[in-house]
């Protein structure tokens, strides 16, 4: 069992206890200092001759103590790792990155789920493998706030492999290097020797939103890049398919801090470096401001400080309102728009959800998604959320993903064919609908879903309502009561 009991305190003190159980065998004494982060953990330094290794080699691993919001996974019945592996930038640059691994003791050894989380930052102190280590300071609260959905798949029984996406620059929003990172985690943590993967797993691949890109990405370039892996599935939720489309919908809005971060990513070295040159030529001193804030900041912050404002304004760069049509611009955009290459439609059962009334990725570009991929034959299951936003669908999405894994793993996807659309018209969560096992976990959701209020309503009226979703409440038995009667 995985230990959900809300305060940190007790948990703290609980995994106290189980340190001074298993250090002496483990030697885990030595981690109760705070991690060092990625800019200076010599784990994640690329090793000389790294650059002639295949992608998806395994370069090093270590154990460690899986933690986040304030809740510690049980380390005596999860195995937990991290690994470093080999793996491509654009242009096949030669780059490395780190995946966790969460192997439930009693977990099948001929399969595993691939989670991409919503790291949606440009700063490495952001990414997953950072934030769910014991005692890290808790930068991403959603990556923190993943670790439920994460303990979802978890208390299903499964192996979960977690890559850090965004590869070593933490290069937010760039789907075709992310794309990239993800197959390789696959193939490193098939390698892995010490989990005892049985080869040629099968591999499901679940993201949402900016998990969204990078998995929505593997599920485009695995036919050519990573054939050889046995995909049972993939399932990606809230679709940032036509980058262009989201920069128009969300910029001068409440979620215009999404932009800077993933102009930083688009810059980073192992994506398109070319880029600082039209950025320092164009960026007021206004801009460069912004842009440096986003790469030394997560999310959360970095939609608190910008919101409101336009990146498509003079205030920011010289190129004003044009910002779209530079050619550089719009030919890094259209590199990474979802659907455009015939030669990269998904070959394997891919589930698409995302909600119609989204107010940060668009409904439309999605729906336009969908028809590109089922005119070119993909298996695509289209499932709409009319009561939802964008952040509770992450919620309100989760029991059909559960349940399209188990599917996919079961071999009842096979014959897919086609397309299928359909949708939900509420979002009821009750907390016993996936077992007793997933109870204490859909509770934990269910909070947040509180939080966010109906649709997102709480974070649009007060955004610092994001800033308390990943601190889970004690358990609130009124909000999952008001919850039920929707
Ligand atoms: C992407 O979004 C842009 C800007 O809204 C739009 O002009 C274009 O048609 C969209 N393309 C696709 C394929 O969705
Ligand atoms: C993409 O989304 C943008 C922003 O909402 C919208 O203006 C555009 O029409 C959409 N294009 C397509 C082809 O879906
Ligand atoms: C978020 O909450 C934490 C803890 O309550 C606080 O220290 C921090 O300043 C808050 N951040 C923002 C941006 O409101």
């Amino acid at each position: 069992m995985l230990l959900l009991k809300g305060s940190f305190v007790s948990a703290f003190l609980l995994v106290i206890s189980l340190i001074a159980n298993v250090e002496a065998a483990n030697g885990f004494s030595k981690r109760l200092v705070p991690p060092q982060t990625p800019a200076t953990d010599p784990f994640y330094q690329a090793p000389a001759g790294y650059e002639f290794l295949a992608p998806g080699t395994v370069i090093r691993s270590r154990s460690f103590i899986p933690a986040g919001l304030g809740l510690i996974v049980d380390i005596l019945s999860v195995r937990s790792y991290q690994v470093l592996f080999r793996t491509n930038g654009i242009n096949n640059k030669p780059i490395v990155s780190v995946v966790t691994i969460l192997s439930p003791l009693l977990a099948p050894n001929d399969r595993f789920v691939s989670f991409a989380n919503e790291e949606d930052s440009s700063a490495s102190i952001c990414a997953p493998s950072y934030n769910y280590q014991f005692l890290a300071f808790p930068s991403n609260l959603l990556v923190q706030a993943d670790l439920l959905v994460v303990q979802a798949y978890l208390l299903s029984g499964y192996t979960v492999s977690i890559p850090d996406h965004e590869g070593p620059d933490s290069a937010f929003a760039v789907g075709r290097l992310a794309g990239r990172v993800v197959l390789d985690s696959m193939r490193a943590t098939q390698n892995f020797k010490d989990l005892g993967l049985k080869p040629n797993s099968m591999v499901a691949g679940v993201g949402y939103s900016g998990g969204a890109i990078a998995v929505g990405w593997a599920a485009q370039l695995q036919p050519t890049y990573a054939p050889e892996i046995n995909i049972a599935s993939f399932a990606i939720g809230g679709v940032p398919a036509n980058l262009t489309g989201t920069f128009a919908f969300v910029d001068g809005t409440t979620f215009s801090g999404f932009l800077p971060p993933a102009i930083v990513g688009f810059q980073a070295e192992s994506a398109y470096p070319e880029l600082r040159q039209l950025v320092n030529r164009v960026a007021t001193p206004a801009g460069q401001q912004a842009l440096q804030f986003a790469s030394t900041h997560c999310v959360v912050d970095d939609i608190l400080s910008f919101a409101f404002q336009k990146v498509a304004d003079k205030k920011f760069s010289s190129l004003g309102d044009r910002i779209l049509y530079d050619p550089q611009v719009a030919g890094v955009l259209n590199d990474n728009l979802m659907g455009s290459n015939a030669f990269e439609t998904p070959t394997k059962p891919i589930l698409i959800y995302h909600a119609s009334q989204d107010e940060i990725i668009p409904y439309a570009n999605t729906s336009t998604l969908v028809d590109t991929y089922c005119n070119r034959g993909a298996a695509v299951h289209f499932t709409t959320y009319q009561a939802g936003g964008h952040l509770t669908t992450i919620v309100d999405g989760l029991p059909q993903t559960l349940q399209w894994v188990a599917d996919g793993f079961a071999g009842k996807l096979k014959n897919n064919k086609g397309c299928q659309r359909d949708e939900k018209l509420d979002s009821p969560l009750d907390p016993v609908a996936l077992g007793v096992e997933l109870e204490p976990v859909l509770i934990g959701l269910i909070n947040i879903l509180a939080k966010l209020g109906e649709g997102d309503s709480n974070v649009q009226q007060n955004l610092h309502t994001l800033n308390q979703t990943a601190t889970v409440p004690p358990l609130n038995k009124a909000a999952i009561a008001s919850r039920q009667l929707h």
